[in-house]
């Protein structure tokens, strides 16, 4: 009901509406009308209201409240079940909750700020500025796989991230394998894919990402400075964050119906169109160690092959990958 009074409010941008017509349009009382606005008051729309005239939508936060999304996004897997948080430990630790409780296929978890936000290899995800410049979101997906195939959910998500910054700031971020997106040499996104399952079969995945997307640069802590940016520290200005989760999540939905139907070929010529990892030299860590070679493809499950100068060739299904300046 809230949504659909948000609804009424902006569909008259310029003229008051009166709670009147609001009750009798939505068919429920005035009373619960003033609840409504009030609630949508504390989660920081402005609507200026006058005695015995109406109210007036004259501002909406910059939040990534499900009201800002649902109609621009109706029918996707992901608008059935929306958890939006102002602060959390980690959406991706809230994902698993919920979906070991059984949450269903497209559960969203969205966060404006993280305080304990979790990176692969046990890393940290800082949210610098308190959060208010990023993108912090978990869905859980039950895909029918086997554990060993998970992997290449990831390099999908990437795809579908890099798709979706494309679209909606033109910019062209790379792919560093598996799954980071990095512009000017910089990361400014990654993904943590967590998985719950057996030997046999997934029985979901929790898919993270935190983006970098307004997020001033100055408050990185000193051993990133060198190594992240931001969407705004890359344009010079800020971005919608509401548009690119709207992106991204729409492009994961379609990769995720192809990667359904097809399997991973078609997902991994994508990747590879976005990659900046293969041909290139590198070091990988996996485990305690370290190998350094020429990245020369991925395979049919998405691993990484590397070929060392003596030319045997190793293949990595995890590892950190630092590219060589050429
Ligand atoms: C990495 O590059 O190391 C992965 C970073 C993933 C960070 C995101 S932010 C949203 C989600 N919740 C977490 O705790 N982590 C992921």
């Amino acid at each position: 009901m809230k949504h659909k009074v948000l609804a009424l409010l902006r569909s008259q941008s310029k003229q008051l509406i009166s709670g009147e017509e609001i009750s009798s349009h939505l068919g429920v009382s005035r009373t619960a009308i003033w609840k409504h606005i009030k609630s949508l008051r504390e989660e920081g729309y402005q609507i200026d209201s006058q005695p015995g005239a109406g109210y007036l939508l004259t501002g909406v936060p910059d939040l990534l409240l499900p009201e800002e999304f649902l109609e621009q996004f109706s029918g996707s897997i992901f608008t059935q079940n929306i958890e939006h948080h102002r602060t959390l430990a980690s959406t991706n630790t809230r994902a698993k909750a919920l979906a070991d409780e059984g949450a269903p296929e497209g559960t969203l978890v969205i966060a404006e700020n993280q305080t304990a936000g979790r990176g692969r290899l046990g890393r940290n995800w800082f949210s610098p500025d308190g959060g208010a410049g990023g993108i912090y979101a978990s869905i859980v997906l039950r895909p029918p796989l086997r554990p060993e195939q998970a992997s290449g959910l990831t390099l999908l998500a990437a795809v579908a991230l890099a798709q979706g910054v494309r679209q909606v700031t033109g910019l062209k971020a790379g792919i560093k394998w598996p799954n980071d997106l990095l512009l000017e040499g910089r990361k400014f996104c990654g993904i943590l894919t967590e998985m719950k399952g057996e030997l046999d079969r997934v029985h979901y995945l929790a898919i993270g990402t935190g983006i970098n997307v307004n997020t001033e640069i100055h408050l990185f802590p000193p051993e990133l400075q060198e190594t992240a940016t931001s969407l705004q520290g890359v344009l010079g200005r800020k971005v919608s964050r509401i548009e690119l989760l709207v992106a991204y999540l729409a492009a994961l939905e379609k990769l995720y119906d192809i990667y359904l139907e097809y399997g991973l070929p078609p997902i991994l010529r994508a990747w590879k169109e976005w990659n900046i990892t293969l041909g290139q030299y590198l070091d990988v860590i996996s485990g305690d160690k370290l190998y350094s070679g020429r990245a020369v493809d991925i395979d049919k499950t998405g691993a990484l092959i590397i070929q060392s100068p003596d030319g045997k060739q190793k293949i990595f299904h995890s590892g950190e990958v630092t590219l060589k300046k050429t």
